[in-house]
């Protein structure tokens, strides 16, 4: 009899200077598009890697890209048009007027109550 081990990859977690902001799933492409989505202001021209105005500088975590990227980049830098988080991320950007969702009190009591 043969036993199977089920291994389930939690999405990463993208915080801005330690605020965690968005988890990255399938929904979006590219890492770009997921903080365009959370209104995170970023430049972007080219948005596929070659012209380097959406390089971001890596607190801690790595990305992968899907596109080999063209533009020069340092060790601790990442061009968010081309990539996707492969771990949790910590990016050097500011989380000043991100629109985070968060659950009002009044649902989280009551979803405390279902469960
Ligand atoms: S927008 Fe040009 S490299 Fe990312």
């Amino acid at each position: 009899m043969s036993s199977s081990i089920l291994i389930f990859k939690k999405d990463p977690i993208v915080s801005l200077q330690g605020q965690p902001v968005l988890l990255f799933n399938q929904q979006h492409e590219t890492l770009l598009e997921a903080l365009e989505f959370k209104k995170i202001k970023i430049f972007s021209e080219c948005r596929s890697g070659y012209c380097g105005a959406c390089k971001t500088r890596v607190l801690s975590g790595k990305v992968n890209y899907l596109t080999p990227p063209l533009a020069s980049l340092e060790a601790d830098e990442c061009l968010p048009c081309c990539c996707v988080p492969e771990t949790n991320l910590n990016l050097d950007l500011s989380p000043d007027g991100v629109q985070v969702v968060t659950r009002p009190p009044h649902l989280l009591q009551k979803t405390l109550l279902l469960d």
